[in-house]
Formats: structure tokens, sequence, C-alpha cells
């Protein structure tokens, strides 16, 4: 059984508890202000199990379900099994899921403005309470891990919730309402921007190549007076960021943090129209009528597909291709073949060769 200490905090901000609130992914971490002194690197990083493929990640999916009377149900990877699972029962019809809906804040225009989200099948709930259950949700998570290895209250706890920079200032002050919404206190939250959180943490790690005294190549950090570009490309921002080092080891900014809302989920979109594109508007209409999980389905596989590209893979990706969706085709076309078919064109008129393997379909 795991022992527990028994100690209790008393000081202010001994410890650090951070929220990276993702547009795909969230995860959330903590420090303690001690262990900071002596190695600013070391933290505690929460990790998850994806039940779906028994995978231990240090994110969890943004995925957030709520119930038929709009009560909080489940988070994360255990939001999606659900949900997928709701969908084969076809029970899901009243749920509300939602996915992916950090960048609905991008274009937040004022303070006040109430935003509505709409779920996967256009039902929908106020923004502020998604993202509040959301951060709820991740600082509980956070809460029980700390509470792991230390006894400590809330009080004792500085909270940093990471935005991306290019968001505007509305955006930025949204979030804080959320994280108060949540219960988590203003006065001991920082909304830190994504770069530069990333900007600082990457000062400390040993990147410089540098020839030491016996003319060995070693790695160290970053000295006074590196510059060095920090980008951060995401599943709904790529944010950039310039940074020098200073004598003093503070860093200044060299220019204002940059970016847009080119991230991952922009080729997800591209690839689901491809999709449709395949299998043509009668036969998505149906799945989306009648097996809407297929689509789900579709939409994680190509996720799965993305994650083991590295940068010196082949160029050609390969991507579970639910055989059902085939079957599907051929009932509403049975003088067609949908695996014969070698070309798709894309909305930008761009032929995309694909090849049927198995249950793969393989797109060079
Ligand atoms: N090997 C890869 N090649 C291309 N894209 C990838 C790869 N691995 C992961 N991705 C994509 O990166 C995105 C996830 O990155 P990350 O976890 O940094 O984003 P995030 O923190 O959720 O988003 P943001 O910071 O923009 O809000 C997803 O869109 C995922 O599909
Ligand atoms: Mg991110």
């Amino acid at each position: 059984m795991k022992q527990r200490s028994t100690f209790k905090i008393k000081m202010p901000h001994l410890l650090v508890a951070a929220i990276d609130f993702g547009t795909t992914y969230s995860g959330c971490a903590f420090s303690f202000y001690d262990e900071f002194k002596k190695d600013p690197t070391k933290s505690f990083v929460k990790n998850w199990i994806d039940p779906n493929s028994s995978m231990m990640y240090c994110k969890t999916s943004t995925c957030i379900l709520f119930n038929e009377e709009k009560e909080f149900n489940e988070f994360g990877f255990a939001a999606e099994a659900k949900y997928l699972d709701l969908m084969l029962e076809n029970d899901h019809h009243n749920w509300y899921f939602f996915r992916r809906f950090k960048m609905v804040l991008y274009e937040i225009q004022s303070e006040d403005q109430e935003i509505l989200i709409e779920d996967e099948h256009g039902n929908t709930m106020p923004a502020l309470t998604v993202f509040s259950e959301s951060l709820r949700y991740l600082k509980q998570s956070l809460l029980d891990y700390v509470n792991d290895s230390v006894i400590i209250s809330m009080d004792d706890i500085k909270w940093v919730i990471t935005v991306p920079a290019i968001w505007s200032d509305p955006a930025k002050t949204f979030m804080r309402r959320a994280a108060i919404q949540a219960e988590i206190d203003s006065d001991m939250l920082t909304i830190a921007l994504e770069p530069e959180a990333a900007a600082l943490f990457v000062k400390y790690l040993p990147v410089e190549r540098k020839v030491d005294g016996n003319d060995k190549e070693v790695l160290q950090a970053f000295a006074p007076g590196s510059k060095y570009i920090v980008v951060d490309a995401g599943g709904g921002t790529v944010d950039i960021t310039a940074h020098e080092v200073l004598e003093d080891g503070h860093v200044k900014e060299l220019i204002k943090s940059t970016g847009g809302s080119w991230g991952g989920t922009k080729v997800d979109e591209e690839y689901m129209d491809f999709l449709k594109r395949l299998i043509g508007d009668d036969t998505t209409k149906y799945i989306d009528e009648n097996l809407p999980s297929l689509l789900f389905e579709a939409r994680r596989d190509f996720e799965n597909a993305k994650h083991i590209i590295k940068p010196n893979s082949d160029k050609k990706i390969n991507v579970r291709f639910p055989a059902k969706i085939a079957e599907i085709y051929t009932t509403l076309h049975p003088d067609k073949d949908l695996r014969a078919k070698d070309i798709v064109l894309t909305k930008n008129k761009k032929q995309m060769a694909v090849l049927f393997k198995g249950d793969k379909l393989r797109l060079a």
C-alpha cells in the first residue's frame, strides 16, 4: 500500500499546480517550490490511461461529456470511451459531448460576451459551463494526484493555467472567469502564455552544444547572450516566441509572441473532408444518421495514425479504415466498388492517391 506523508505544509505558495488546457489534449503537473530552487525542471506530471489502447499518456483528450440533465459526467479519454458506448447503444441523442472547443475563444471580442458552444449534434451549452467544468475536473485530478504524496490545503497552492499567446485579452479573461467558477481562487491564479512557459522551461534544458576543456562536446543550458526560438505546434494554434538569456539568468522577450490558428485539428478537418469525398454525400449522410460511431472511430483512427509519423517517416501514411464504411457504400451503390478507387479529388482540387490494403487506407 502507498505510504502517505503526514506533514502539513503551512507556508503559502509552497506548491505550484499547473493546468495545460489544450485544444486536443490537456494535462496537469505540480512542483514543490523547495525542489524548484534546487532543480527548476523537477515536476510531477499526472499520467492518464486511454481505455481504447490501454496506453499511458501524459495528457488526456480535451473532451467533456454531460448527461441529459446537463450535469458533468466524464472528461478526457473516459468521456470519449463513454460517448462511443452510448453511440453504439444508440442512447447518445440527449447527451452533450464537446471536443476541441478551446478554439471558440480564439475569436471572442468582449469579456461579457455570452458564448454558446455546439456539441457533436448541434445541441448547445454555455461556454462558461463547458470550460469551468473541464477546469474543475482537471483541478480535482491534480489535487488527488498531489494528495498521493502530501496533505495540502487549497490555500497553499499557486495555480497556473496556460493559454495561447495569440489569444485576445477577453479570451484570457474568460479563462480566468471559468477558473473562478471552478473554485480556483483568482488571487492564487496566474494565466500564463503557453509559449512563454515553454520558453522558460527550455532555458533550463541542456540543449546547447559546447566543447569542454578536454575537447569533448557537451550539452549545456543556454549561456547568457544565447537567443532561441520556441515553436509550439499544438492542436489548435502554432505559437512562436523568441527569447534571449540575460547575464543575470533572466530571459528577455525579443519579439512579441506570434502565431496563428494553424494547429493539427486543421489537418483532421482536411482528412474528414477527404473521407467524405471518398465515400460521397449519400454514404456520409447515411452513416451520420444511422451509424455515427463509424465517423467517430474514423477520426480517432486518423489521430492514432498521426502519432506514429516521425520526421524521417515514409511520406505515405496508413490509416485504419472501418470495413463497415465500405460495406455501407456497396449497399448504396451495388454496381461500384469503393476499394477500387485510387484517386480522390480534394476540395483544393488536388489529386490524392489512395490504396486500400486490408483494413488500412494508404495515402500518398
Ligand atoms: N507525429 C505527428 N505528426 C503530426 N501531428 C501530430 C503528430 N503527433 C501529434 N500530432 C498532432 O498534434 C496535436 C496535439 O499537440 P498538442 O498536444 O501539443 O496540442 P494541444 O496542446 O492540445 O493544442 P493547443 O496547444 O494548440 O491548444 C494533435 O492535433 C495531434 O494530432
Ligand atoms: Mg498545447
